[in-house]
């Protein structure tokens, strides 16, 4: 049955973990990116606050620019602002490859997600926790990223929302119903214990701050601790 064997393929997908910078050192920002990097990484997230659409502010386009200058790891935008649109053209200009956008912030979503491909980077949406699936039923076909929040954004360090398993599976499902390439990605919370859960949900991109930047083992040790050998789930 091909949705059976569908479902087997995604639940043996190798699963990508995006260190979240967040949680590393900002006085050392290079060497901790160029760690992560070592120690395997598959991508850098960035998490951009503006303290408007999220309680707190992290950083903007320079510190972008200047990661740009000393890792090869794609590059995502996390952009926890409101009316991400009048940034795009900003980020993608100090490195960003792909650039992912809250549908709770972006008032004409599918013009944003527009704009961002015509930048030429990959876009993404990402979903609070309290929002539903449903909001993205229109755009889903465009999207190269989804993010599922498991945590209410703004902040590292919080605790993985388990009620956000079953949006998981049921956004893996989704993507599955029209065979869609579009990423499973999931922030927030995630350590060894929650990367399995949310990888067997059908996550197949993690996003991980503090259980990486501030592993007592380091970078190395950390990753080790949240994937199974060959990182298959
Ligand atoms: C939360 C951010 C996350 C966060 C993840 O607003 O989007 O990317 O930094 O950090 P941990 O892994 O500590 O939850
Ligand atoms: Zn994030």
């Amino acid at each position: 049955m091909p949705g059976r064997q569908s479902e087997g393929e995604c639940r043996m997908k190798q699963v990508k973990i995006a260190p979240s910078i967040l949680a590393a050192d900002f006085a050392r920002l290079g060497e901790e990116a160029q760690a992560a990097e070592q120690a395997g990484a598959d991508r850098l997230h960035l998490d951009i606050m503006d303290g408007r659409f999220v309680p707190n502010i992290s950083f903007g386009p320079v510190v972008v620019r200047a990661l740009r200058q000393v890792t090869r790891l794609p590059l995502e935008a996390h952009l926890m602002i409101a009316e991400p649109e009048r940034y795009l053209a900003e980020f993608a200009q100090a490195g960003a490859g792909t650039i992912i956008v809250h549908q709770e912030a972006s008032l004409h979503l599918e013009r944003t997600l527009s704009q961002i491909k015509a930048l030429g980077l990959r876009a993404g949406v990402a979903l609070n926790p309290a929002t539903p699936l449903v909001l993205l039923e229109e755009v889903i076909a465009e999207l190269d990223l989804l993010l599922i929040m498991t945590v209410n954004p703004g902040f590292g360090g919080q605790k993985f929302i388990t009620g956000m398993l079953s949006k998981i599976e049921r956004a893996r499902a989704l993507l599955a119903k029209d065979s869609l390439s579009c990423e499973l990605e999931v922030d927030g919370g995630i350590n060894a214990q929650t990367a399995s859960r949310a990888a067997a949900a059908g996550a197949e991109v993690l996003v991980i701050g503090t259980a990486v930047f501030k592993h007592p083992g380091g970078i190395p040790a950390a990753l080790r601790a949240v994937l199974p050998a060959g990182g298959r789930f």
